[in-house]
């Protein structure tokens, strides 16, 4: 009798123990298979996308009045030239041709890059 009883104490306990432990452990999607984030490539401006890009992953070293590789990427026109010459994609996409931008960096994000080959493509508007 007294065993039973401790054995149904145990089994309870048990039981409400795994009950509980289920109730605290909670997961969501995002937390087990993290998502990339959404890349938002609506409205892909020069000066509200490629620019902010450029100047935190290239001006350092391409402006100035000796910029590297003797290529200024300071401003609208002197980004408009790399586009047109195919450079810039070639080094932000790291393509065999060309010395792969930024210079012993990490590749930039593929969201941005995303946003600048939509520039190119649309003619690299002065937007
Ligand atoms: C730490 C300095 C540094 C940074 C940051 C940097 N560059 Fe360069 N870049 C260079 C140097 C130095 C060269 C000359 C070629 C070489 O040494 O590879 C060069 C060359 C180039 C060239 C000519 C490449 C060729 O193969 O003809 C382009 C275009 C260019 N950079 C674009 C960029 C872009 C776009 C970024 C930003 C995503 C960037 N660079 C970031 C230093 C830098």
């Amino acid at each position: 009798m007294v065993l039973q009883i401790i054995k149904k104490t145990a089994f309870l306990t048990g039981l409400l123990l795994l009950i509980g432990l289920n109730s605290c452990y909670y997961d969501s999607v995002e937390d087990l298979y993290p998502q990339p984030p959404v890349c938002d490539t609506t409205g892909v401006t020069y000066s509200g996308s490629v620019k902010p890009i450029i100047d935190a992953n290239c001006f350092a070293c391409h402006s100035g009045s000796a910029p590297s590789g003797n290529i200024s990427l300071a401003n609208y026109n002197d980004v408009v030239v790399a586009a047109q010459n195919g450079s810039l994609l070639g080094v932000i996409r790291h393509e065999n041709a060309w010395s792969p931008m930024p210079k012993n960096g990490n590749k930039i994000d593929d969201c941005s890059i995303t946003k600048i080959e939509i520039w190119v493509d649309s003619g690299t508007p002065n937007n």
